[in-house]
């Protein structure tokens, strides 16, 4: 007989008498209504997908912790950069453009994506595995986004239109030469590293402020994926990401990453050459040093991947106490895009999920909505005099910065290294040797190849015209002498940047 513990029961736990035969009116006979655990069974499969992220579908991550090595702590007051604290946390690695389905391979920056269950509330850091960003102003980003997925007509993916959109925003030129070169595809990503990209403010226990930048770096070195074997691997092995993480983690091979930190003094930002809160900028090392904080390590898979992954809702509005943000406009327009995506895309009390979830007491008065788990109780307002949780207005650490103005729609051009296309330049210059310029240049050939048209093409080739006259050239030889060819596409088969590429329609 079987152990009854075991039995399948209804979702409400009652005991369940087949889990093969519906209920009907004899044997041959239709299926009846009142059988409530088909009704079940049919119900809950209809609702079982959530809708998927609008970018950032395609991901996975797992779980871990992170520990201070270092002493910041004239720096930030945040208890989780104090001195040995050990923090847990989660994480989860995606692409941008692909839907949930799509191959993790694809070129694309990967987004890097931690939370840390701090003693002092959740404290999500959401960033890429890019130090920069293709735009600088929020207004942009849907129109960004939407270049890079999939057209109305044909819903194919189309290098025309993502051309059109970077050429006539020149400042994606620092990005879009990134993520054309060797890092635009991690071989996984245990092997890439994370950046918060935008500039954040940090203040120490004395009120003092600095701007920061942070920085993971992997302790498995830095590994990339050419063209040819992305392609290949799309085809062998769409999932290849997220298997390698949750394999590794699984046999016993937690990856580690070192955390750094650039700090600037707080009244350095008005005289610093380059605007330090331009996203499509970093700061060079020599200027800005990198600075060791901690080290974090993933060691636990998720058991399941809907509840803690799918669910988990990172948001970089989630700050906490010696930690703020800066005047960089497209983090300020994330601290509100990110909670509003979750409120809509699993509902309201999205916090309480225990991924999302605090593991220390929560004392807000949110109450009520769908799906609320935890009990509220009275007093549901404040001020009150009932005994109900106040404000902590001892905390003099809150950061900020003083602004004003005239209310104006335009660009921030105030530094003066504020232009496009030099740290692009430099990247090529200056960071690539000669193979990985030629892998860069194969690379850009192969997209532009693949259905970019004039006058998008004609701007293509000034636009890498502008960030180095050399790579702009062998570009614009590359097309042309492929292009002149009797049947291009059977005379590009060799370039591996084109093989496995969508076709423009
Ligand atoms: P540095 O020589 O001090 O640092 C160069 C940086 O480039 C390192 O962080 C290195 O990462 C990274 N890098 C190496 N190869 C590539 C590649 N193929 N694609 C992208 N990044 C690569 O120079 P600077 O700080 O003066 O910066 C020079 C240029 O380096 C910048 O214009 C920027 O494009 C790029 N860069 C700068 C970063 C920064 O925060 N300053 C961060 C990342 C890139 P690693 O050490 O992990 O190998
Ligand atoms: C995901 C908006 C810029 C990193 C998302 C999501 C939205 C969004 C709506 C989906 C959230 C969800 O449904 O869970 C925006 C807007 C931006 C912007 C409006 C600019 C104004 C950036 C930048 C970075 C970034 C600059 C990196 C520095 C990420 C990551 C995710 C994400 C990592 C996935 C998080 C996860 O794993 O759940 N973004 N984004 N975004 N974004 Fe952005």
């Amino acid at each position: 007989m079987a152990d009854e513990r075991f039995n399948t029961t209804t979702d409400s736990g009652a005991p369940v008498t087949s889990d093969e035969h519906s209920l009907t009116v004899g044997a041959g006979g239709p299926i009846v209504l009142h059988d409530h655990y088909l009704i079940e069974q049919m119900a809950q499969f209809n609702r079982e997908r959530v809708p998927e992220r609008q970018p950032h579908a395609k991901g996975s991550g797992a779980f871990g912790s992170f520990e201070v090595t270092a002493d910041v702590s004239d720096y930030t007051c945040a208890a989780v950069f104090q001195p040995g604290t050990v923090t847990e946390m989660a994480a989860r690695f995606s692409t941008v453009a692909g839907e949930r389905g799509s191959p993790d391979t694809w070129r694309d920056p990967r987004g890097f994506a931690l939370k840390f269950y701090t003693s002092e509330g959740v404290y999500d850091m959401v960033g890429n595995n890019t130090p920069v960003f293709f735009i600088k102003d929020p207004l942009k980003f849907q129109h960004f986004i939407r270049s890079q997925k999939r057209r109305a007509d044909n819903n194919l993916r189309d290098h025309d239109m993502q051309w059109d959109f970077w050429t006539l925003s020149p400042e994606s030129a620092h990005q879009v030469t990134w993520l054309m070169g060797d890092r635009g595809i991690p071989r996984t990503w245990r092997h890439m590293n994370g950046y918060s990209s935008h500039t954040y403010l940090w203040v120490n226990s004395s009120g003092a402020k600095h701007w920061v930048k942070y920085h993971f770096k992997t302790d498995q070195g830095i590994e990339t994926f050419t063209q040819d074997e992305a392609d290949q691997m799309a085809s062998a092995d769409t999932d290849y990401h997220t298997r390698d993480l949750y394999e590794a983690i699984d046999g016993g091979d937690f990856p580690t990453w070192t955390m750094k930190v650039q700090l600037m003094p707080f009244d350095d930002a008005t005289s610093y050459r380059f605007n330090p809160f331009d996203l499509t900028k970093v700061w060079p090392h020599d200027d800005y040093p990198l600075i060791e904080v901690g080290r974090m390590k993933l060691d636990r898979n998720p058991t399941d991947h809907h509840t803690e992954i799918e669910q988990a809702a990172f948001e970089p509005n989630n700050l906490v106490p010696g930690i703020g943000l800066s005047p960089d406009r497209m983090l300020l327009a994330r601290s509100f895009a990110y909670a509003d995506a979750h409120r809509y895309r699993i509902g309201v009390n999205y916090k309480q999920i225990p991924v999302n979830a605090s593991k220390y007491p929560v004392h807000s008065y949110s109450k009520d909505g769908a799906m609320r788990v935890t009990n509220v109780s009275d007093p549901v307002y404040a001020p009150n005099s009932k005994g109900g949780p106040a404000a902590r207005n001892d905390f003099q650490g809150e950061p900020g910065w003083a602004a004003d103005g005239d209310i104006v729609r335009t660009a921030y051009v105030d530094h003066p290294q504020d232009d496009d296309f030099g740290q692009a330049g430099t990247l090529i210059r200056e960071v690539m040797d000669q193979d990985a310029r030629d892998r860069l240049v194969d690379n850009v050939v192969g997209h532009l190849l693949n259905g970019v048209e004039d006058p998008v093409l004609s701007r293509a080739f000034e636009y890498w015209q502008r960030i180095d006259p050399g790579v702009g050239k062998a570009i614009r030889d590359g097309v042309e002498s492929k292009a002149g060819e009797s049947d291009p596409k059977a005379a590009d088969q060799g370039n591996p940047a084109r093989a496995g590429m969508q076709q423009k329609a």
